[in-house]
């Protein structure tokens, strides 16, 4: 039986795999570690947006597209997309950077409130898809994540309200579970958590997405398969008791997601040699 049945998350009719043939496999993600540091290609959608320097998360969702948080992007020039890192620092082997093509930031993105804090970009050229640069598979409209059904984010964020992450920077990953908005809205207030929005962590504290960790994503497993639910947003600083982490729902964007990189012609790779 899939665990996600006991685990209260149910696969609805509507859901499906979203054409993308090769998304959320991650081959060498084996084990799950109850450590902090993520092993080399545990999440191989995982994005490093830097200028100088890291700024902001990503995941790939097909050889030539990244989504991430909107509120990275005040502005694009000089950005790096860097996939296939295991940590910000030392040597790289899989390492592959593109500079961005084109930024689409959502047409409704309100910095004020975050809502629709979701943004793609177009790498320069397309990337081959191999153990540690895959895309991340994700949910269709009307999907539905149940409170205190796990999900795992990763990023090179904090590790602490204004404490960055030490040398050599490893990629930090975190299970969580999934807050229900109306227990969110408890927290946040009523108007600012929107239906664009979902919470996800401990409301004890202690275990949190923060500032670094924006644009990266939050993932759920479904059969083998890594479903991206969320993109690290806001907080209200960092794994602070009755605080959880507030990720933009991409469920909400199948729609919007599929025309912009459809009218750019991007296409759904096949990885030669799987079998589905
Ligand atoms: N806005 C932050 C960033 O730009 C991410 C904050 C996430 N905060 C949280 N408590 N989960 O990196």
């Amino acid at each position: 039986m899939p665990k996600a049945e006991k685990g209260g998350w149910v696969w609805q009719a509507q859901m499906r795999l979203w054409d993308a043939p090769v998304c959320g496999l991650a081959n060498l993600n084996s084990r799950i570690v109850g450590g902090q540091n993520a092993l080399p290609g545990s999440w191989p959608w995982q994005v490093s947006l830097q200028s100088s320097y890291h700024f902001c998360g990503g995941s790939l969702i097909n050889n030539q597209w990244v989504l991430t948080a909107a509120h990275c992007f005040p502005s694009a020039s000089g950005v790096n997309a860097v996939l296939g890192l295991q940590s910000l620092q030392g040597s790289n082997p899989n390492r592959v950077s593109r500079t961005i093509k084109t930024v689409i930031v959502h047409p409704n993105y309100n910095s004020g409130t975050q809502n629709n804090d979701i943004a793609l970009l177009q790498l320069s050229s397309p990337v081959t898809f191999n153990n540690y640069i895959t895309p991340v598979c994700l949910p269709s409209t009307g999907s539905t994540f149940y409170s205190g059904v796990k999900t795992w984010v990763t990023g090179w964020g904090d590790i602490g309200n204004g404490v960055s992450l030490p040398a050599p920077e490893t990629l930090q990953e975190i299970q969580i579970p999934i807050v229900g908005n109306r227990r969110c809205k408890c927290s946040y207030g009523a108007s600012s958590i929107t239906d664009n929005m979902m919470c996800a962590g401990l409301l004890a504290g202690g275990k949190d997405s923060c500032q670094g960790d924006s644009g990266g994503p939050l993932v759920i497993k479904q059969n083998n398969r890594w479903i991206q639910a969320g993109v690290v947003s806001f907080g209200n600083g960092c794994a602070e008791p009755d605080f959880p982490g507030v990720y933009t729902r991409v469920s909400r964007y199948q729609t919007w997601i599929n025309t912009q990189i459809t009218t750019n012609n991007a296409l759904w790779p096949v990885w030669p040699g799987l079998n589905i």
